[in-house]
């Protein structure tokens, strides 16, 4: 027995194959259900006690050989037929192409990281709100205007239900829930009933800002933003507060930061003032912080407010704002390799 397993076991180590189809011959006749091997199998049952162990072993160790020398033989084929349908299995694959950031998530994670360096935190509310938040609870006063239905979108059924118009709301949410020290930002998405233009858009994006404590001052406030403004748009930039009105800031302002294309020279970006307004600012209203349930004896606060679409507009030089909205990948790739 064990010289019949050497024999088969050289008859296997000479085979040869020149094409697939012998290799199927091959195994066919050794290592299938009627094979060679199968047959010794078979025969292993008579063979003396005493061999058993040697010839098992032998059989095993033909079987395993024969199996490999199959395999490795129709592998070396499954290459040459490769090459036979004219493949060329050493060419670089194509370059799979990764998605872009879109220009506002840029815009908006760099805000996010230059205020995070300064140790605000970032929240986020709901967009669906309701009228306290969006309104009451920052001042709004019964009769103003931006109550009116021409900017802010309600539920027909429940006026009491409507899209937030501003981001201010979340300062709200935030105050609600949270004793001071508070400092922290939110971006998100506003709604307003505007015709879309190249200059407006009913959908848009804010980052709104809020630092609570005691002693908060206005020079806090004007600190804060000249060290956003000179990471966002360059060391040089300067910023200039001018006077304004919030209902839920007194005193208000909004900011105009140097013209970063002309150096403050005029430019017909800047329409030639050398300046450019980015955001609205001011002193937590000490109202806002008492409908928190915040003594405003003892705390004080600012806040400030900006479109992240205008500072995209700025920063990219994108004249129409609602390219941002068409997600059209002629547009977007543009943005591949900014941050
Ligand atoms: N909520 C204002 C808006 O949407 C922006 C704003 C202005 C936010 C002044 C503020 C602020 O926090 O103090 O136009």
């Amino acid at each position: 027995m064990l010289e019949k397993i050497k024999a088969i076991q050289q008859e296997v180590e000479a085979a040869t194959a020149t094409t697939i189809e012998q290799v199927e011959e091959l195994r066919l006749k050794f290592v299938s259900k009627k094979g060679v091997l199968s047959q010794l199998f078979a025969e292993f049952k008579n063979v003396p006690p005493d061999q058993k162990k040697a010839v098992g072993q032998a059989i095993n160790t033909l079987k395993n050989f024969a199996l490999d020398k199959i395999n490795s033989l129709k592998a070396s084929f499954d290459v040459a037929s490769g090459q036979d349908i004219g493949l060329d299995l050493t060419r670089p694959g194509e370059p799979v192409k990764p998605g872009t950031r879109h220009p506002l998530s840029l815009v908006r994670n760099e805000i996010i990281d230059i205020f995070a360096r300064m140790g605000f935190i970032v929240a986020e509310g709901p967009e669906i709100e309701d009228d306290w938040h969006v309104f009451s609870a920052l001042n709004f006063p019964p009769e103003h205007p931006a109550r009116d239905m021409q900017d802010t979108f309600f539920i027909e059924k429940n006026p009491d239900v409507l899209l937030r118009t501003h981001t201010s709301s979340v300062q709200i949410r935030v105050m609600e829930k949270t004793q001071p020290p508070i400092r922290a930002i939110f971006p998100g998405r506003v709604f307003r009933n505007e015709a879309i233009s190249a200059r407006s858009h009913c959908i848009f994006h804010q980052v709104e800002g809020l630092y609570v404590d005691e002693n908060v001052s206005f020079a806090d406030l004007k600190q804060t933003l000249l060290q956003f403004a000179k990471e966002l748009f360059g060391e040089g930039t300067q910023i200039r507060l001018r006077p304004s009105y919030f209902p839920f800031t007194e005193p208000s302002a909004e900011m105009d930061v140097s013209c970063s294309i002309c150096d403050g020279k005029g430019c017909n970006v800047c329409k030639y003032s050398g300046w450019l307004e980015i955001l609205g600012c001011g002193m937590v209203d000490p109202n806002v912080l008492e409908a928190c349930k915040i003594d405003s004896q003892k705390y004080t606060g600012f806040a400030f407010g900006m479109g992240i679409e205008r500072i995209a507009m700025l920063r990219y030089g994108i004249k129409d704002i609602r390219l941002f909205f068409e997600n059209d990948v002629r547009f977007l790739k543009q943005f591949e390799s900014a941050l």
